[in-house]
């Protein structure tokens, strides 16, 4: 089965096409000739998912999901959440948005965060979404090298290693983003068409 995944991510392509399967082929936006990037301007996580899946609908007819993610600290009192690709700067500077995450933590005891994922469906024109979540921590400086974003900063809940010290499948087996994923398999296996 085809799919549409409103992402140029490669990283995010590659992580949500192991936790899909052989089953199911992803196509970019920019495979389907939509090489603009999509916009994400709402408020929330679950409209900004809404927002990009709609818009690739739109310009293609065809069934397609989008995702968007954001990492919530408890004492930045949910910051960066939806802003989180664009925290310190308008473009997406994965290491000026560590630096500055880290230094808003500076002296801070409590280093709780969580990674939240909401991903749209739109299939056969209808609108389904699933969310995941994982809870974790901040550590006081960037560990590992794989990944993206802020997976050098975050430790899941019962683990004492980065999400960029795992491999790929120890992330997704824990991940927001592998969480998510799983449930929107988990419904496109029970309302086969
Ligand atoms: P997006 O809008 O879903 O691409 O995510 C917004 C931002 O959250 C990204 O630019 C990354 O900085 C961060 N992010 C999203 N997913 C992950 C992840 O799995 N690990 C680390 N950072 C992530």
């Amino acid at each position: 089965m085809k799919l549409i995944f409103a992402t140029n991510n490669a990283h995010k392509l590659a992580e949500v096409q192991a936790v899909l399967g052989d089953g199911y082929t992803l196509a970019t936006p920019r495979d389907c000739g939509v090489e603009e990037e999509i916009p994400e301007t709402q408020p929330t996580l679950e409209g900004n998912a809404l927002q990009k899946a709609r818009y690739l609908h739109e310009r293609t007819g065809l069934d397609c999901f989008a995702d968007d993610t954001g990492l919530e600290v408890a004492a930045l009192g949910g910051a960066p959440g939806v802003r989180s690709a664009r925290y310190a700067t308008e473009g997406h500077d994965f290491a000026a948005n560590n630096r500055l995450l880290l230094r808003n933590l500076e002296g801070r005891e409590d280093r709780r965060a969580r990674f939240r994922t909401v991903i749209a469906l739109i299939r056969g024109g209808e609108e389904h979404l699933f969310e995941g979540i994982v809870e974790g921590r901040i550590v006081d400086r960037e560990t590992g090298c794989e990944g993206f974003g802020y997976d050098p900063l975050f430790v899941p809940d019962g683990y004492d290693r980065t999400f960029a010290e795992m491999t790929p499948d120890q992330k997704n087996a824990v991940s927001h983003r592998g969480r998510a994923v799983r449930r929107l398999v988990d419904f496109l296996r029970t309302n086969e068409r």
